[in-house]
């Protein structure tokens, strides 16, 4: 495949560039994504919507983090791959890049990025049920019972089927896609909003938006350029 010359001028000449991602940026470092390859993620017999659900928590909060716990000790042995390097590398590359992110695994920040905008927050994170407190996980083997300040519990600080997003991560989001002059939309199945109108919002405002993805998604037809294919292949091709 190769960069077709538009958006390779676009690229060389862009100073405001935004990049969302999801799942499939993943997909190469061996993370499963939600949908897509005809599989839909299963726990325990439970589908991922209901264990990963608001309505679970206040049901059966050991079971969702029985859950989390699980994953979060699937990913500790996970490592970055060529698609978050190579968005790790545009950070010098462009005077501003936004990058926001659905996904929870981490894996863009072990990779080099920073200020990652993420909307549906971090599975090395857990927050408090009741008071302002947040502990980070990333560096033990065995998270806390209870919160270390008011000692009520502890929940995953990812956001839940049936929850809001964290407050002011998709103001923000959208006040950089509203300004970027081109937009990459990477591994997502564009399926869940309010992520999915990141893109939507910056083709509004002007930008040229293009979509990696090895599958076509609701978003693709909306997109100026679609490069089908893996995200771990792609994106090193902008360097060449
Ligand atoms: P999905 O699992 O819905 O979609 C993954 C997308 O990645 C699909 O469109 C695949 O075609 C694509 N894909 C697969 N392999 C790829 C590769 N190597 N390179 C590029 N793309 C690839 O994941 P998301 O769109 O991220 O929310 O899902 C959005 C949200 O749904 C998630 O953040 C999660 C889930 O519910 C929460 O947990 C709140
Ligand atoms: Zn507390």
């Amino acid at each position: 495949m190769q960069i077709p010359a538009e958006l390779r001028q676009r690229f060389t000449r862009a100073k405001c560039v935004l990049a969302l991602t999801g799942a499939g940026v993943s997909a190469e470092s061996g993370v499963p994504t939600f949908r897509g390859g005809g599989n839909t993620a299963v726990w325990k017999g439970i589908p991922f919507d209901v264990i990963s659900s608001a309505e679970m928590l206040e049901r059966d909060l050991p079971a969702v983090w029985e859950w989390f716990d699980y994953r979060r000790n699937f990913l500790d042995a996970i490592v970055p791959n060529e698609a978050h390097y190579e968005i790790a590398r545009w950070q010098e590359l462009f005077p501003e890049l936004t990058l926001v992110t659905q996904n929870i695994d981490g894996l863009h920040q072990k990779a080099g990025s920073h200020d990652v905008i993420e909307l549906h927050g971090n599975i090395w994170r857990a927050r408090c049920t009741k008071c302002r407190f947040f502990h980070d996980m990333a560096s033990e083997a065995k998270r806390p019972d209870g919160c270390l300040e008011c000692g009520s519990f502890l929940r995953p600080d990812v956001v839940l089927f049936g929850e809001m997003l964290p407050p002011g991560a998709f103001e923000l989001a959208a006040e950089r896609a509203a300004s970027c002059e081109l937009c990459f939309v990477i591994g997502t199945s564009g399926l869940v909003y309010p992520a999915a109108a990141i893109p939507e919002i910056a083709k509004a405002a002007g930008a040229y938006v293009c979509e990696v993805n090895p599958e076509r998604t609701p978003l693709s037809n909306r997109c100026d350029e679609v490069l089908t294919g893996k995200a771990g292949e792609v994106l090193p091709l902008f360097r060449s």
